[in-house]
């Protein structure tokens, strides 16, 4: 099986200590490819919506996002971590999410992604863990995803792992092993299940893209749904 890892930091801190307990059960069995931000997509989106408009590759930034991209859809597993920063994501991932907007629903969502699973590994010192999943979990979920894991921590004590108690450490150790052990029990030769929200987003951006392909047959988002069958009566969850 393959994985692909974004991380929202290039720090060796809690994060990075966590997410490698996550992949302890998949590393005798799995492909690992990792992305450390901001090196991996260190530029942020000049809201040109060149993507949107002209392609993907039109971006100032492609050399960096079509590889992500093309990684991500070839994974059976996306795994996403990121410490909370001002209650929310990394700067760099949200930099990364904004660059994929192309990949969002009311855009040209890839069909791989309504059969895909993640996980979101957030901690912080307080409070925050919970906004900063919530800010990957949107793009997530708006590209196609339905089987989401979150894993959210609270250090509460000092930010440095081997400075914690060892009762927090043993109590984070223990939730992020709970999780790694459910994620590995898992069947990725099946498709992950598309629920009902997502049908339901498809159903409203399918007519709004009929509405504007209809206007502009050269529109390249309508282009592109009409292209896949789905102004028609094929559904991304029904091709996987
Ligand atoms: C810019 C910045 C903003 C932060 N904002 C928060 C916050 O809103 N809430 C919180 O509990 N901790 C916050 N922290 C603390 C980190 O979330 C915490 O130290 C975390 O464990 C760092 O993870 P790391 O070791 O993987 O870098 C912030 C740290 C930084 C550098």
């Amino acid at each position: 099986m393959n994985i692909t890892v974004i991380n929202g930091t290039e720090k060796h801190g809690v994060t990075y200590r966590l997410k490698e307990m996550f992949l302890a059960a998949f590393r005798d069995r799995a492909d690992i490819t990792e992305y450390y931000l901001p090196k991996d997509c260190p530029h942020f989106c000049r809201g040109c919506v060149s993507c949107t408009i002209k392609g993907e590759n039109t971006c100032k930034d492609a050399e960096y996002i079509v590889k992500i991209d093309r990684s991500l859809l070839e994974a059976d597993l996306i795994v996403m971590t990121s410490p909370a920063y001002v209650f929310h994501t990394t700067g760099a991932m949200k930099a990364l999410l904004d660059h994929l907007v192309y990949r969002w629903l009311p855009h040209r969502p890839a069909p791989e992604m309504f059969g895909k699973r993640a996980v979101i590994i957030t901690q912080c010192l307080g409070a925050g863990a919970k906004s900063a999943a919530k800010d990957i979990k949107h793009s997530l979920s708006w590209w196609g995803i339905s089987e989401i894991e979150i894993f959210t921590g609270a250090l509460m004590g000092d930010i440095v792992w081997e400075r914690l108690s060892e009762k927090k450490r043993s109590e984070l150790t223990q939730k992020v092993k709970k999780l790694s052990h459910k994620s590995a029990q898992t069947d990725y030769t099946k498709p992950a299940h598309t629920n009902l929200i997502t049908k339901l987003k498809f159903s409203v951006c399918r007519l709004m893209q009929q509405k504007l392909h209809k206007n502009d047959p050269e529109y390249l988002d309508g282009k592109y749904w009409a292209e896949q069958g789905w102004l028609g009566k094929a559904r991304p969850w029904k091709q996987l």
